[in-house]
Order: structure tokens, then C-alpha cells, then sequence
């Protein structure tokens, strides 16, 4: 099938150049080293989200038990972390943003706990000694509500009319659980999710299983490989389910709201066939589950990676379900150290629908690049430089995308095919399960193919204004 070109940065429909508080978010951008004495810091050191994630304490676990009254909207909830002190901790922070929390324990004794924003400040009766491991729980509840992003799109727990759209990037998975919310902290996640009877949760990972009584239905879910807070789901709705195993012993589940279920399925059925096709590019799939969730959530705007199983705000075209499945590689499984290095997400996953439409009859990545770099000075696509877009505003815009890509295509010219894919495989395998920032790459890049590409990637990803030469 030929994908239809679509370019770019169609998965945000809200406008890319937003523009919100930069000047606020640089003022609170000082957040300051993880830990103050004892006190765990109030976020990651992200100068883009000052508040994102929290200092002092590294989670390995999360248990995560709701339920969810699609008719309120209530959301009633138990979290446990396990998670180890980096420092000695009197005190951390969780990011938890609206819900009433009713109760924190601490190594299952109570712990003293106030809310201050999006922060959840818990003050352990002892002090946790370095490296020590121990587990939070928090028990909460309420309705939860979106935050808006800077970009001005909904983020976190979406209400639909059916259950709820859940998609955290790049800050909402405080909207519904406490976490420490920064892509730099990832850990396994299981899911216990209770709706009622007829309505389906979809988490990420694999099912572990489902049971119906006095008219509810919980369903048990687990993401044993570790993930970021903001590619976690809960997604909800009525749901058609489809359930089958690849060649490669994938298990995929496909959730879909039958009001999508036309359009979505050709699309879907391709799914098997793209991951085989990305695997083959990429290096093996980093995960054992997969699958779609496609809602029906039209004030939403955008697909989101949730790790093992995206989810897609109506049925996705084709190029969607090919970039939304290499982030699987790209963002998921090498994830982000700081939100400035977007590109490494949205970039790769661009430009991983450009070689798939090159593979597949379509358009080459160098046609494409030649369309985009016809544009003018003048041209959106040029506002900014991808490898640090300058806000949280900025993160989702075309330059991180087709720009983005632009890089990598040019790093493409400059290295042959050969060494280009194997600096994307060795990319996606030597950080798999980990992280990855942008002067790793461009190390790795260096170092596979025995070329200076500093200048060459510096133009492409630092400079401001048109590149001087394709
Ligand atoms: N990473 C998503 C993608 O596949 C986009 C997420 C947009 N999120 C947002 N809050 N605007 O491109
Ligand atoms: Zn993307």
C-alpha cells in the first residue's frame, strides 16, 4: 500500500507554534540539584518542565490499582512505588496534579504528606538512608482532569464520551497517577483496572487476565520491561477486541471503538507486517506485547507511543501506525534524558516513514527532503532549531519533526546507506531498555562510520534559520 504523503507533524493538531510562558518556564527553569540535604528536589533539572520528575529517589515498580465509574468520571485509586533512595531522603516529592490523596504510607507505615501544586511532599517518620529501597503507597481519588501543554493540547486522563483517552506525553501522567514523571526514571508497571461490565482497560504490556462480578469487570495488566511514566495507558472505552500472536511470538492486542473499526481495520492488519519490516531495520522488537488502541476521541488531536500498544485519538493511517510503531524503538525503549533532545523521539520516527514509503512504492527520502527543503526561508518549517526547539511549546513542531528527519536524512548523504542503518541499528540496540542523548549519537555516528559529522549534525540540529546547503 502507498501511504498518502501527509508532512508534517500531523499528529498535533493544535497549533505547532503555540506560543505559552516560555519566559515563565525559564524562570522557574533553576530546579536546582536532586537533592538539598535531605529533601529530595522538586523536579529533574528539565529547564522545559522544571517540575517534571523529582530528585533523590529512583522507581523500580509501580502497582497501580483503579477503578473508574464511567458515568462520574470518579476515579478511585490505590499507586505503590518500590522504589531505591539515591540520597539520604527526610523528605521527597511525588508529581501528583488535582485528585484528593487520603492516605501515604511509607514502609507500610504513615507518612506525613501535603500537596503543593503538581507536587505530592511526603515526609517519611524515618529518614531513608542512601540506597536504601522502600515502598510508598498513596491512596486517591476524584475526577481526574487533563493538563493543558504549553502547546496548548490536552494531556493525561481525557474524558471521552465512553471512559477516558490516557496519554501522558509530555507531562499528564500526574493527571491520574503519582510518578516521578520525567522519562529519565523508568520501571515496570502493573495495572489492575476495574470498569463497568461492557466497557474495556487497556494498559500496556501483556493481559494477565480479566474477571466480571456484581457488574464490574477489572482487568489485569503488566509492563514487566521498563517504561516512562508518560508512555503509560489506562485507556477506556467500549472496545472491540482482537487478540492474536506474530511469527515472533509478539502478543498483540488490538482495542477498537467500533465507530472506528471500518477505517481502522486495514490499517491494523498491516501492523504485523510493519513491525517485521522495522524489526528487520531496527533490530529485534524490544518488547514481548503490542497492538493498537484506537478510540474515538476527536477533541484530542494526536496518537500517542504508549509503550508496547499506541493509542490513536481516531482510526491512523498508515504513515501513523508506522510512526507511532518505530517509537517503539525511538522514545520507548531508548528514551529521552531531557525533553530538548525531542528529536531523537520524533525525528527518527519521521524519518521512519519515509524509508517505509520508499521501501513500499512511495516517494524516496530524498524526494521527500527535496520537498521540504524547497521551502522558503521564510517557511514555518525553519522557525527553530530541532536539537533544542527552546520550549515545551516547541517540542511537538514541525522543525523537531521534518527538520528532524532532515538531519538524518542528511547524515544519510554523508555516511552511505550502509552505515546509516547500522548506526540506527546500534543506536537502537546498544540503548534498548535505557537512554540515549543527542551526543551519544552523533558519537555513535562518528564512530561507525569513521567520519567527522560534528559540523554536518550541528548545522542541521543547532543552527538557527535554512540550512546553507542540502
Ligand atoms: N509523540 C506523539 C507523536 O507520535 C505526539 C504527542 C503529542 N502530545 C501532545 N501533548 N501534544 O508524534
Ligand atoms: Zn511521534
Amino acid at each position: 500500500m502507498t501511504p498518502s504523503r501527509q508532512l508534517p507533524a500531523r499528529r498535533s493538531r493544535t497549533a505547532a507554534y503555540a506560543t505559552v510562558p516560555v519566559a515563565v518556564a525559564a524562570l522557574l527553569g533553576a530546579a536546582g540539584p536532586p537533592a538539598t540535604g535531605t529533601t529530595g528536589a522538586s523536579g529533574a533539572g528539565d529547564p522545559y518542565f522544571p517540575l517534571s520528575g523529582n530528585g533523590g529517589y529512583d522507581v523500580r515498580h509501580y502497582d497501580l490499582t483503579l477503578r473508574y465509574d464511567t458515568g462520574s468520571h470518579r476515579l478511585d485509586a490505590t499507586a505503590e512505588l518500590t522504589a531505591r533512595a539515591t540520597h539520604r531522603l527526610g523528605r521527597f516529592d511525588l508529581d501528583l496534579r488535582g485528585l484528593q490523596v487520603t492516605a501515604v504510607t511509607v514502609d507500610r507505615t504513615p507518612a506525613a504528606f501535603r500537596r503543593d501544586g503538581q507536587e505530592l511532599v511526603v515526609t517519611p517518620r524515618r529518614t531513608l538512608r542512601e540506597g536504601q529501597e522502600f515502598r510508598v503507597t498513596v491512596a486517591y481519588h476524584g475526577t481526574p482532569e487533563p493538563v493543558t501543554d504549553p502547546d496548548g493540547s490536552a494531556d493525561g486522563w481525557i474524558p471521552t464520551d465512553d471512559g477516558a483517552f490516557v496519554a501522558g506525553e509530555p507531562q499528564g501522567a500526574m493527571t491520574w497517577f503519582p510518578a516521578n514523571g520525567h522519562p529519565r526514571d523508568k520501571a515496570s508497571y502493573d495495572f489492575t483496572i476495574t470498569v463497568p461490565e461492557g466497557r474495556t482497560a487497556v494498559a500496556n504490556g501483556v493481559l494477565l487476565g480479566r474477571r466480571t462480578a456484581h457488574g464490574l469487570t477489572t482487568f489485569r495488566w503488566r509492563a514487566a520491561q521498563p517504561m516512562a511514566a508518560y508512555l503509560a495507558t489506562a485507556t477506556i472505552g467500549k472496545f472491540q477486541v482482537e487478540r492474536y500472536t506474530t511469527r515472533d511470538g509478539v502478543q498483540v492486542y488490538n482495542a477498537v471503538d467500533p465507530r472506528e473499526a471500518r477505517a481502522a481495520a486495514p490499517v491494523l492488519r498491516a501492523l504485523p507486517s510493519v513491525l517485521e519490516w522495522e524489526s528487520k531495520l531496527f533490530g529485534p522488537y524490544p518488547f514481548r506485547a503490542a497492538g493498537s488502541i484506537v478510540d474515538h476521541a476527536p477533541d484530542v488531536g494526536y496518537a500517542l507511543e504508549t509503550q508496547t500498544r499506541p493509542v490513536y485519538d481516531s482510526a491512523p493511517d498508515l504513515d501513523t501506525l508506522v510512526h507511532e510503531s518505530a517509537h517503539q524503538w525511538f522514545g520507548d525503549s531508548v528514551s529521552l534524558t531531557a525533553w530538548k533532545d525531542i528529536w531523537l523521539n520524533e525525528g527518527f520516527a519521521t524519518y521512519a516513514e519515509w524509508l517505509y514509503a520508499e521501501q513500499h512504492g512511495g516517494p524516496s527520502a530524498q524526494h521527500t527532503f527535496d520537498a521540504l527543503y524547497a521551502r522558503p526561508a521564510s517557511d514555518g518549517l525553519w522557525a527553530y532549531p530541532p536539537g533544542d526547539p527552546g520550549s515545551g511549546a516547541r517540542i511537538f513542531g514541525t522543525p523537531v519533526y521534518a527538520r528532524g528527519a532532515m538531519a538524518l536524512h542528511a547524515l544519510r548523504r554523508a555516511v552511505g546507506d550502509r552505515d546509516f542503518l547500522r548506526i540506527l541499528r546500534a543506536w537502537a540496540t546498544g540503548h534498548r531498555a535505557g537512554h540515549g542523548t543527542t551526543a551519544e549519537f552523533v558519537r555513535l555516528a562518528e564512530r561507525t562510520s569513521g567520519k567527522r559529522l560534528g559540523g554536518l549534525l550541528h548545522t542541521w540540529l543547532y543552527t538557527e534559520g535554512k540550512p546553507d546547503s542540502a
